[in-house]
């Protein structure tokens, strides 16, 4: 099969000064249907012409823009003659470059402010409301615009909220138009993208997935290539794509920790050998990781010993292929994002869900990561494209330690099976009421935690000591932060009813009610 090759998509590239909210852009940027790359605030030049943008933004920042050692990008930015974006401390950076002054406000401005419009026939202001909410964070504000620039609109604390000059196609605004609270802030972005910097909203997930699809092949020639597929949506989209590109050429290894929901390993099995045809080597590895976790109550050791486990097994499994080069990870925007926060120079680290740690290097394998650009709703989207089954493409994110982190304390086979019995009621029991329009949106994340705790209960005339199953089930953006989820009374009421009296040993249900932070998703 051939794939005709697509005219390379005109591309945004946004530099990464290290505010929270710096991936916002890049997504506002692809549901405005524009390609964009979010890329460190310090690659060189060299680096972001490789991506021949069509613009570029600079991001906001926690640092100031005061003193010599502020973070800087490359200043052949500024002369590229392209059109800029300035947010935030991107917009500082413009005025401090092109002769503007800065005043330090000695106070933070942080949350809402009125923004009020001076200039409405500004192209970057085109259909924004003469007043409108923005949300603001910021240390230093704009003294004095510089030659060339005019103040757009302003605040009741910011005499220029925005500026730009129209000759050079350089604009900045001292507020966020990325995040939902800027009520104006899709139509700014989208006016900067379509009008100013004339890029056509003609991105589609398609065109990405046949632009992927080739340069894997054009990555990997004719060697063989390995996959540790973890049954989670982003492996299963890595896997898909390059199967697609190098057919028989990739072998997926599926590790089965015995550490898996309740009939996960033989669906995520079937899925890849029955549908999607993919070659898989399925270990069954149970008694392996039981044995390493015996007695082992502390979650990072735990962590510690499956991570050391799966790569000796994959190793062990990955020598007897012939002629491998390469190994495909399920990387992600965020992961490569977090991993390289500004001021740092620490290299890419890998999600532990996808980290087969050290073996690249061992086996001097090459890595192929082909949704490097992505995050994790385009992930799925690509899976849809693709042909992935919907359990797959809509599974909710289950940690790679898998329910050996949902059971405090030590691990046994007994133990295993009373949370993951716990685990199968709360989610069939979910499942059912968002099937049955009885709950809607689905949480993020839903699931049962086994405790040491140990209670006193009553069951016919006897009294019980039995164990304690947290519930949680959260609503999130990104697993970040997180509020726990207001499920219906009678629903809890089903899923408590239903654990003490399908399994055994258990007498007592609580739910979980703590946000991210101060808590965590996972207890462990
Ligand atoms: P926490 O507990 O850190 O969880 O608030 C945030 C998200 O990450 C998942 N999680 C993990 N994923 N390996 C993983 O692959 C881990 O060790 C791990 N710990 C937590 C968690 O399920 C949630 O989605």
């Amino acid at each position: 099969m051939t794939t005709p090759v697509q005219a390379k998509p005109a591309t945004v590239v946004i530099l990464d000064f290290g505010s929270q909210v710096s991936q916002l852009i890049a997504r506002r940027a692809r549901e405005a249907n524009v390609y964009s790359e979010l890329l460190p605030f310090d690659v060189s030049w060299d680096e972001i012409a490789k991506r021949e943008p069509s613009a570029i933004v600079l991001s906001g920042g926690p640092e100031s823009t005061f003193g010599d050692d502020a973070l800087d990008c490359d200043s052949r930015v500024y002369g590229s003659g392209l059109p800029l974006l300035g947010i935030c401390y991107g917009m500082q950076l413009l005025v401090k470059r092109f002769g503007g002054g800065l005043v330090r406000l000695g106070h933070s401005e942080f949350g809402p402010a009125q923004l009020v419009v001076d200039r409405a026939d500004a192209p970057l202001l085109l259909g924004v409301p003469t007043e409108s909410r923005v949300w603001m964070s910021h240390g230093d504000s704009v003294e004095s615009i510089p030659p060339g620039f005019t103040g757009l609109a302003h605040t009741a604390s910011s005499p220029v909220a925005v500026m730009g000059d129209e000759v050079r196609k350089i604009y900045a605004t001292l507020f966020h138009p990325e995040v939902v609270h800027t009520e104006a802030g899709t139509a700014i972005l989208e006016n900067f993208l379509h009008t100013i910097a004339g890029i056509a909203p003609a991105w589609r997930m398609d065109s990405w997935v046949d632009d992927a699809i080739e340069k894997v092949r054009a990555q990997v020639g004719d060697a063989n290539v390995l996959c540790a597929l973890s049954g989670g949506v982003d492996s299963a989209v890595a896997a898909t794509l390059v199967a697609r590109a190098i057919g028989k050429q990739l072998t997926c290894i599926y590790v089965d920790t015995g550490l898996m929901r309740k009939n996960e390993s033989l669906g995520v099995i079937a899925a890849f050998r029955d549908v999607l045809h993919l070659s898989v080597i399925h270990i069954d590895a149970e008694r392996r990781f039981l044995e390493r976790l015996a007695g082992i109550g502390d979650p990072e050791e735990k962590r510690i010993r499956i991570g050391h486990e799966f790569i000796a097994i994959f190793e062990e499994e990955a020598k007897k292929i012939p002629d491998v080069r390469f190994l495909v990870q399920g990387t992600l925007y965020p992961d490569v994002i977090e991993s390289k926060t500004p001021g740092s120079k620490a290299g890419h680290k890998i999600k532990s869900h996808h980290n087969v740690g050290g073996l690249p290097e061992r086996m001097a394998l090459g890595l192929v990561e082909p949704l490097r650009a992505l995050f994790k709703d385009e992930v799925r989207e690509a899976g849809r494209v693709l042909g992935l089954p919907n359990a797959i493409v809509e599974r909710q994110p289950f940690p790679g330690p898998g329910l050996a982190v949902r059971i405090i304390g030590d691990i046994t086979r007994e133990r295993l099976e009373v949370v993951r019995e716990a685990d199968w009621i709360v989610t069939s029991e979910i499942d059912a009421a968002i099937a049955q329009g009885r709950l809607s949106p689905r949480p993020w994340q839903y699931f049962a935690v086994l405790t040491p705790v140990k209670s006193v209960g009553v069951m016919g005339d006897g009294r019980t000591y039995g164990n304690l199953v947290g519930v949680r089930a959260i609503t999130s953006e990104d697993g970040m932060t997180a509020d726990w989820a207001r499920l219906p009374h009678d629903l809890l009421e089903r899923i408590s009813a239903r654990i003490v009296n399908e399994i055994p040993g258990v007498n007592r249900v609580a739910y979980d009610i703590t946000s991210k932070p101060p808590a965590t998703v996972e207890w462990e």
